[in-house]
This record gives C-alpha cells, sequence and structure tokens, in this order.
C-alpha cells in the first residue's frame, strides 16, 4: 500500500490520479479542521472501538479497531463496477451508463450531490454535544460510529464534487464545510438537518426517521446513469442500514424499558425515570412528518426532470415494468377548497411521492416491530405512524392543518390539539431531565433498557470506549 493509499484507503486508483491526489490532499487538513471543531465534543483523545470501511469485498470491507476519531481512516469506496450496465429509467433507458458527467445534466447533477453531502457532515454537527449524557458506553460507541461514518459519505461526495466537476466542484467541496446546522447566516440546505439533536430520545428518533431518508434518497441515486455516483451510493447504503439499526433498536429499547415498567404495574412510568407512550408518540409525529418534507414537494417539476434525464429513478426501479413512467398518474389527496379532493399528477411529476410512498412502507416495518414490544408485554396502547400530511412544511400540505389522522381541520383545532400532537417545552424539560451519563460498562441509563447484544461479537459490559 503506497503512503497516499494509507492516509486515504480508496479503491479509486488515487494514487495514478496527480490532480484528483492534490484536490483530495488539499481539502482533507479542512475536513480534519472541522472535525476537531464541529465534530464529537470531549472525546477526541478517547479510543472507541470503530468499525472501518477498508474495501468492497462483501466477505471483509471492514475491520474494528480501537482508533481516535481525529486519526480514524476515512476512506473513499465506489461498489464494483458492473459490467455492461444500462441506463435503468427514463428517456435514455438502455443506453451505456455515463462515467463522465454530461454537460446538459451538469447543474442538476452537481444539486443533487452537494444536497446529499450537505446532510451527512450537517448530522455530524447536530450530534456534537450527545457523547456528554449518553446512556451506556455501547451507545456512546455506536453514536461514533455513525458519526466517522457520516464522515465518510461526506468523503464519498466531496470525492465526486473533486473528481468530475473541476473548479466548482471545488468550491462546493470547500462550502460543505462552511455552511453549519442551525447556523442563521450559513445553514444546512435542508431544515431537518437544522433541528437541534441534543438529547439521546431525538438522536434515536432522527437515525430511525431522518436517516432512513438518506437510506431512500441513496437507494434513488443508486439507480442514477451517473455511475460513479451510482456506484458511490450502493456502497453508503451498506454503512446506513447501521446508523437506521441504532435508531430502530434504541427507541424499541426506551419502548422495552416503558413496556417492562408498565407490565409491573406502573401506570406512571414518566414518573418514575422513564418515558410514557404519549411522550414518545409525539416524538414520532415530528420526526417522522419532518422526515417526509426531505423528500421534497409532492408535485415537482424537478423531479420529473431528474427521472427524464436518469440522474435520479426510483428505489428498487429493476424489481418494476414500466421504467419510461411517461403514461401513468398517481392519484392524491390534496386540500381544496376546505375539503380533500383527488387530484391526478402525472407519474414523473410525483416521482417525490413515489419514493415516499416506499419509505412509509418502511416506517410502518419499525412502528410494528415496536408494538410487538408491547404487545408481548401485555400492554394495549400501541405507536403509530401519523398520516402524511399531519405537520408538513414542504409541499402541497404545508399551507393546511391536518390531525394526526389526516382530517383537514381549522386554524383553532390545530392550535388547541397541538400540544398532544406535538412534543412540547415541558416535553423537552422531561426529556433534558433524563440525560445522564452513563460510564460503567455494561450499566445503562434508567430510561432505556439493555440492548440484546454487544458490539461485534463482544459482550455487552465490554469498554466500548476508553475514557481517559
Ligand atoms: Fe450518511
Ligand atoms: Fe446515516
Amino acid at each position: 500500500m503506497s503512503e497516499l493509499d494509507s492516509r486515504i484507503p480508496n479503491n479509486v486508483g488515487l494514487s495514478h490520479d496527480r490532480r484528483l491526489q492534490r484536490a483530495l490532499l488539499r481539502w482533507q487538513p479542512a475536513f480534519l479542521d472541522w472535525w476537531r471543531e464541529m465534530g464529537p465534543e470531549g472525546f477526541q483523545g478517547d479510543e472507541v472501538l470503530l468499525r472501518t470501511a477498508v474495501s468492497v469485498e462483501p466477505s471483509g470491507w471492514s475491520h474494528f479497531d480501537f482508533v481516535r476519531m481525529p486519526e480514524y481512516r476515512w476512506g473513499i469506496f465506489l461498489a464494483p463496477p458492473e459490467a455492461d450496465r444500462r441506463i435503468g429509467f427514463g428517456d435514455f433507458a438502455g443506453e451505456p451508463v455515463w462515467r463522465a458527467v454530461p454537460g446538459e445534466f451538469r447543474t442538476d447533477l452537481r444539486r443533487l450531490i452537494v444536497t446529499q453531502g450537505d446532510t451527512e457532515p450537517a448530522s455530524v454537527e447536530q450530534q456534537r454535544r450527545l457523547g456528554r449524557t449518553a446512556p451506556s458506553l455501547y451507545d456512546l460507541r455506536n453514536l461514533f460510529q455513525v458519526n466517522v461514518e457520516e464522515g465518510r459519505h461526506l468523503w464519498a461526495m466531496v470525492y465526486l464534487l473533486h473528481a468530475h466537476f473541476g473548479r466548482d466542484g471545488r468550491e462546493e467541496a470547500d462550502a460543505l464545510l462552511e455552511r453549519t446546522s442551525g447556523d442563521v447566516d450559513r445553514p444546512r440546505i435542508l431544515q431537518a438537518f437544522n433541528e437541534p439533536c441534543d438529547d439521546w430520545l431525538n438522536f434515536y428518533m432522527f437515525t430511525m426517521f431522518t436517516d432512513r431518508d438518506g437510506k431512500y434518497q441513496l437507494m434513488a441515486l443508486a439507480e442514477s446513469a451517473f455511475d460513479p455516483l451510482s456506484r458511490t451510493t450502493r456502497f453508503m447504503l451498506t454503512e446506513e442500514a447501521f446508523h437506521m439499526s441504532v435508531g430502530e433498536t434504541g427507541v424499541g429499547r426506551i419502548v422495552q424499558r416503558t413496556a417492562d415498567l408498565m407490565a409491573a404495574g406502573d401506570d406512571h412510568p414518566e414518573e418514575n425515570g422513564a418515558f410514557d407512550l404519549g411522550l414518545l408518540q409525539r416524538h414520532i409525529n415530528f420526526w417522522f412528518a419532518a422526515s417526509l418534507d426531505l423528500f421534497g414537494s409532492e408535485i415537482s417539476s424537478n423531479a420529473a426532470r431528474y427521472f427524464a434525464s436518469g440522474l435520479k429513478g426510483r428505489a428498487r426501479e429493476k424489481r418494476r415494468t414500466d421504467h419510461a413512467a411517461l403514461d401513468g398518474v398517481y392519484r392524491m389527496l390534496v386540500a381544496d377548497s376546505g375539503s380533500l379532493r383527488e387530484r391526478e399528477v402525472p407519474l414523473r411529476n410525483a416521482m417525490n411521492e413515489v419514493l415516499r410512498d416506499d419509505y412509509i412502507r418502511d416506517c410502518e416495518r419499525g412502528v410494528a416491530r415496536w408494538n410487538r414490544i408491547l404487545d408481548q408485554a401485555g400492554i394495549g396502547e400501541r405507536l403509530r405512524l401519523p398520516n402524511r400530511r399531519f405537520h408538513r412544511r414542504i409541499g402541497v400540505h404545508a399551507d393546511h392543518r391536518f390531525d394526526p389522522d389526516g382530517n383537514l381541520i381549522g386554524e383553532a383545532e390545530w392550535e388547541e390539539r397541538r400540544a398532544d400532537w406535538l412534543p412540547t417545552e415541558a416535553d423537552r424539560d422531561v426529556v433534558r431531565s433524563r440525560m445522564v451519563r452513563v460510564t460503567e460498562p455494561g450499566k445503562m441509563a434508567h430510561w432505556i433498557a439493555a440492548p440484546r447484544r454487544g458490539v461485534h461479537g463482544r459482550p455487552l459490559d465490554y469498554e466500548y470506549v476508553r475514557l481517559s
């Protein structure tokens, strides 16, 4: 392995591309500065058991070792090229995929890559203070695993910008380190990535719902006619699965703890250091709605153009039969003069909604698993997803008020019921008051059940983070 390949592990032949080397070696110190300043606060000198991507071989793509996070080796890996890969959808379906960026789609492609790239460092920024209140060493390690991998996803997008977009790509790569989550003047591009995420309940909800939006965006980009984007995002998906499991099992363990207390006769788990189901439901409502917004407007000429030109497809395009989507329509319910009416939208213009459908089904499976925990504990109450129209701030539903069942309601009813449906200041206080740091190996904070097993074959009481 050359010295360069050990600094930036890669399977893109970096040591043979002098121009790209120069660009990335210039960007790397800026990234490390950003990581030290905006990455996990207070743990940069500690050794953490982390997974590092080292190749794309399914049998051994990663290894686990103790590293200090600033010494993590963020690499560039693309899934192996598929021989004779063809464009799978849109106006150019059946033609060979592109290895270079076609001039006419350059602006759109750059925007897609920058928008995806912007979310990666944003989530690290949102989560940077969570380490202080980690409910266990196991959870602390999982947080850092997610953080370093979001850092690697940033590298993945920055590689594309440097390798394929020349000077404006370089500028965009720099700008990815200049915007900051929640900043008034230079915020991150998408709103859910400017929401604070400073407690662990919100962290698990974020990784459950918002990282899962990421999964579907990556799946749609994995279909892209621009082959380097497709191959990069396909490899990112292998890491993304872990992030969502952190969210789903994190919330699941909270539900488990609450269910255990309720099953033992405690009708008010919130008075005994845990969370009640109403508070969990309000957080589900908030994060599900905020994450739905990330898919963009229900009726979108941008989405139609991305699909037509082959830049962004649908998840699992191969399982579909009609890859042109020229004749189909999508029927959706839209508020119109005081009631909900069905509206027909040409299918290509509804591609955001098509992707949102897949996402919602995936979220429903996760909520069903949480409800099984309640069921097994003999609790009758259930958690659920709100209707997709509830509390939206982007798209056709944003100008109207809906209850969690999706019924159109007036402003007065909304104001009256809002505290039943969305997290309140009192909820925030409750959540904050529960956040305590637990550092003894194997011990968990009171409000969350222990996970079923440890990480990568280690026992639960393993010292996953060596705090100095
Ligand atoms: Fe990511
Ligand atoms: Fe992620």
